[in-house]
């Protein structure tokens, strides 16, 4: 692996992603909800100043001379409710044998 890969990781599979926490290669994000929110705050960084989880601005990348910032900045900012929505989608993609790990959260409607 050469320089130009450090900081570079595989994109992952969204399959059962709301019961295979904690999220990213590092396991920061405890919470699918601030996955959403991290990405929305390259485009809405007024609203998503802090990472929920901690209550601090998001910490800084590990190695910024490969974060993609041009094409992190294309995109629509989304308000609380698309990222509700969008939480709500990821949690369709859940199993029918892992469902069960979901909880009772009935913020999701049928
Ligand atoms: C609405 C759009 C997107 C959503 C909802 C989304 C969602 C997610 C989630 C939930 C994870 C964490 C997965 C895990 O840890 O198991 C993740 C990680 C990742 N996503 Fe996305 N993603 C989106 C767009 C993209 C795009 C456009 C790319 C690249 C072209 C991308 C590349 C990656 C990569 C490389 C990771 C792994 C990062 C790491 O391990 O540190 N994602 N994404």
């Amino acid at each position: 692996m050469g320089p130009a890969q450090r900081g570079q990781f595989k994109v992952p599979t969204l399959r059962n992603v709301a019961v295979t926490g904690p999220y990213m290669h590092n396991g920061v994000f405890a919470r699918l909800r601030t996955v959403i929110e991290f990405y929305d705050h390259f485009v809405n960084p007024t609203a998503r100043a802090l990472n929920p989880e901690t209550n601090q601005p998001w910490a800084p990348p590990e190695v910024p001379e490969t974060v993609a910032n041009e094409l992190l900045k294309v995109g629509r900012p989304m308000d609380d409710r698309d990222v509700e929505a969008l939480e709500c989608f990821l949690k369709t993609l859940t199993d029918a044998r892992y469902e069960s790990l979901l909880g009772d959260d009935t913020t999701c409607a049928d």
